[in-house]
């Protein structure tokens, strides 16, 4: 076991395959023995049944949390109030996080309200010096899966994370939000910012993506179309134990962010 803090934040625009890749991450890097703490930043949270969690087991958001909110930050969940703004939160995931296989645990983090015009809530102060303070943590891989779109975090992400992973399709539409992604995360000093290029069909030219990308990306990764994935959803377990096609490039994904560290 070594002392390395791999901490990476997967972004890309809507539907794109940001969970999927996630949870797959979270497999990849247990299966190299490493403790891995998959965060759900999606307020829609459908990281759980990803990773394989079945359903009849909810699990309640930390926004939902009021006593811990009120323990750490003060105020009033929702309403404002006093509040402290650099709580110590060592704690969150060993008092809040639930096993989500063999050395993965998940941290739900939910919705918060009005975090579009930059309110102060308490909420949105705890999840923020979260995502800035992954450090504390004690797990050896957090991947943090987000909603399409990472603006309203985007400081507390930078502080916290130093690999991005910003993920697209072919669409016009999604290669564009990976190029403004690509600058909002080098704006705010993320270190390694790497595209990922998913659900390529045989036949894609990865090369006119590339010249696209030029300057932007640390590096281009590729990953298949692959039919594993939409016939076992929810869960990626079986296309992780299954060795289905995407896996190799998960891996060899997995292994060049080990290796910046
Ligand atoms: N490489 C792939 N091959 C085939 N299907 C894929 C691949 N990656 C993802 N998918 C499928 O694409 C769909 C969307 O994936 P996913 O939910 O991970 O996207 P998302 O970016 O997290 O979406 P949202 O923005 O709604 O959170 C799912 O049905 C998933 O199984
Ligand atoms: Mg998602």
């Amino acid at each position: 076991m070594n002392n390395r803090k791999i901490r990476v934040v997967v972004a890309g625009k809507g539907g794109v395959g940001k969970t999927t890749l996630t949870a797959l991450l979270a497999h990849a890097f247990s299966r190299r023995g490493m403790r891995v703490l998959a965060v759900d930043g999606d307020p829609q949270a459908n990281l759980a049944a990803t990773l394989g969690i079945p359903a009849l087991h909810p699990i309640t958001p930390l926004s939902e949390q009021k006593a811990y909110i009120q323990e750490k930050i003060g105020g009033v969940p929702g309403r404002g109030g006093f509040m402290v703004l650099n709580p110590d939160i060592a704690d969150v995931a060993d008092r809040f996080a639930v096993p989500a296989g063999e050395r993965i645990r998940l941290l739900v983090m939910g919705g918060v309200r009005n975090a579009g015009s930059g309110c102060l809530c308490p909420e949105y102060t705890l999840i923020s010096t979260i995502l800035a303070s992954t450090g504390c943590l004690p797990d050896e891989v957090i991947l943090l899966d987000t909603p399409a779109g990472l603006e309203h975090f985007g400081r507390a992400v930078a502080q916290g994370f130093n690999c991005a992973l910003i993920v697209t399709d072919a669409s016009y539409n999604a290669r564009s939000v990976a190029r403004d992604l690509s600058r909002l995360a080098r704006q705010c000093g993320i270190r390694d910012v790497i595209l990922v290029f998913n659900r390529m069909h045989s036949g894609s030219d990865l090369k006119e993506i590339a010249e696209e990308m030029e300057g932007l990306f640390l590096d281009i990764r590729s990953m298949p179309h692959d039919p594993c994935l939409p016939r076992c959803e929810p869960s990626v377990v079986p296309v992780v134990e299954g060795e289905c096609p995407v896996m190799k490039r998960v891996n060899s994904l997995a292994e060049f962010i080990l290796s910046r560290d």
